[in-house]
């Protein structure tokens, strides 16, 4: 039987990463999309380094992949702090990489995916439904990948095509953070682990066809943050 194809971005680190083992071990064919992958990640079928900005290139990298049974947008770029001090060069970053990026390859890959019957993931946040004091426009973008969402899955459901939402909350292991001052604390059951995400992902795709999970929260048990020591 032919093996399944999914296309991953943030493939490179954390939650994508996870994401594009596990579907490895599910039997998925991953082409994995990131700028600079680790060492040892010889399960990919293809890895695909660029940066997702560069949106020709980008369209012309996946144009090769004939079948795709599996589009999961996992890349993501966060900066925090108030509002006055997110420089345009942030916002802008953000923007591309957090929707404008996801909504470029949902487009170019539909029709494949209308073929296959296939499933988009999109890793949004649980910064999507909450009022985020110092990270507004992170949880705007996140917002608005969550309702682009939404109504892609009314729009092609009768289609065969499954969108789903997954909304992670604080998750340590991962680089997302790398431009806070904060991070999960450490303390037990206060954050998630790339793979809870990867697990929860795991069992959307292997739902019943025709019936389908449209957004999941993921989420520690408890919730603390703490300040990075500088
Ligand atoms: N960590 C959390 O607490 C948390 C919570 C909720 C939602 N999320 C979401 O989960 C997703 C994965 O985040 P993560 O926590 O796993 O963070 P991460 O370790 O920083 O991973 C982000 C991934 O996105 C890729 N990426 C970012 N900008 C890119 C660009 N311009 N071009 C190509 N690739 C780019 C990175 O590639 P390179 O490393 O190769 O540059 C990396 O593979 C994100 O969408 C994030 O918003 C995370």
């Amino acid at each position: 039987m032919e093996l399944k194809t999914a296309v991953v971005t943030g493939a490179s680190s954390g939650i994508g990463l996870a994401i594009a083992e596990m579907l490895t071990e599910e039997g998925y064919k991953v082409y994995g999309i990131g700028r600079i992958f680790p060492d040892g990640c010889d399960f990919f079928e293809k890895r695909i380094s660029l940066d997702l900005r560069d949106t020709d290139i980008l369209l012309e990298k996946i144009s090769g992949i004939k079948k795709v049974d599996l589009l999961v947008n996992a890349a993501g770029s966060a900066y925090y702090g108030l509002a006055e001090f997110n420089t345009p060069d942030q916002i802008k970053e953000m923007c591309r990489t957090d929707i404008e990026a996801p909504m470029i390859l949902i487009s170019a890959l539909l029709p494949k995916l209308k073929d296959s019957k296939g499933m988009v993931i999109n890793i949004a946040s649980v910064t999507s439904t909450r009022i985020n004091t110092h990270g507004a426009a992170y949880g705007a973008l996140k917002a608005g990948l969550r309702s682009y969402g939404r109504s892609l899955y009314e729009e092609v459901r009768k289609t065969g095509v499954r969108v789903v939402t997954v909304c992670p909350d604080l998750t340590a292991g991962t680089k997302l953070y790398r431009n806070a001052n904060f991070k999960p604390s450490e303390e037990d059951g206060c954050y998630l682990v790339p793979g809870d995400t990867a697990e929860c992902v795991r069992d959307i795709i292997n739902m019943r066809e025709g019936a389908v999970v449209t957004e999941v929260e993921v989420r520690p048990q408890f919730n603390r943050i703490e300040k990075k020591r500088t």
